[in-house]
């Protein structure tokens, strides 16, 4: 071996050594159990607060509305895109209240003019000029079943 060589073979044995240190701190707990994956992340993700109930745990509380809303053009709709996040409100509804808003700004988010949303996919209307004279959208449309125009 040529001695130049030779005199970096200390070198080489502590970068190794180092390299061997600091793997075996660096490495997280679980790694490798079932493949090249952290197996612990699995429990801790399980462990996160759930946030949205589903549709199929709102109706079964609310029929009517569920119903009405799957008649009518709303019906693709999930519940909690209008009334927000309901894991707790479905484990405690008397202490949990819910979002029920049908402003006018509320239902812009979906239906006010925008070049960017396709007309025949979403109708949308021009918030200045459509019934202006009305602070809420629903004064007039029935969320849960937005043809059933009241007066
Ligand atoms: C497009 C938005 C929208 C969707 C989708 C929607 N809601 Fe509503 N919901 C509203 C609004 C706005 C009100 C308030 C109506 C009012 O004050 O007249 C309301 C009111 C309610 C109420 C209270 C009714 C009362 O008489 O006090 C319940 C319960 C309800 N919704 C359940 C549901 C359920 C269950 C679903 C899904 C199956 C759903 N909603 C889907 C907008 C929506
Ligand atoms: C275990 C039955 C149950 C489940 C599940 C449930 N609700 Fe309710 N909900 C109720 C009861 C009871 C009330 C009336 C609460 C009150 O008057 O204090 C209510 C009231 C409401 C209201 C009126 C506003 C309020 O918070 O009081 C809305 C809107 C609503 N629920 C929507 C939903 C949606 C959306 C879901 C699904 C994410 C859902 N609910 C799941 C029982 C339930
Ligand atoms: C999350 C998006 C979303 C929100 C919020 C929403 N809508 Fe809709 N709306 C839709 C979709 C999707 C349709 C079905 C496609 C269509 O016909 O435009 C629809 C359909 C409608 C239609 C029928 C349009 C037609 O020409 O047949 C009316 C009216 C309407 N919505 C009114 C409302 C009102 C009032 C509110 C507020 C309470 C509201 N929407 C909130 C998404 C939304
Ligand atoms: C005074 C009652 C009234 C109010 C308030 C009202 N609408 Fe309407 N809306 C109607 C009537 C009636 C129609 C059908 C005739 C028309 O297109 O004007 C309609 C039509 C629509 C359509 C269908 C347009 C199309 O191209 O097919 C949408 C979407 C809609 N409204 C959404 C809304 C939203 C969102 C709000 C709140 C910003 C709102 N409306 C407020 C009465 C009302």
């Amino acid at each position: 071996m040529p001695p130049q060589l030779k005199t970096l073979l200390p070198f080489l044995a502590v970068f190794i050594c180092i390299f061997l240190v600091a793997r075996y701190f660096l490495i997280p707990e679980s790694f490798g159990k079932y493949g090249h994956y952290r197996a612990n992340s699995m429990t801790e993700t399980e462990a996160l607060p759930t946030h949205y109930a589903g549709k199929a745990n709102c109706v079964d509380c609310h029929d009517t509305e569920a119903a009405k809303l799957a008649s009518d053009k709303h019906a693709g709709l999930s519940c909690e895109v209008c009334h927000g996040p309901g894991a707790q409100h479905a484990d405690d509804p008397e202490k949990n209240k819910l979002i029920q808003s049908g402003t006018r700004e509320f239902c812009g988010r979906c239906h006010s003019i925008n070049p960017a949303r396709r007309t025949e996919i979403i109708h949308q209307i021009d918030i200045k000029e459509h019934n202006p004279e009305h602070t809420n959208c629903i004064d007039c449309h029935n969320p849960h079943a937005v043809w059933e125009l009241k007066d």
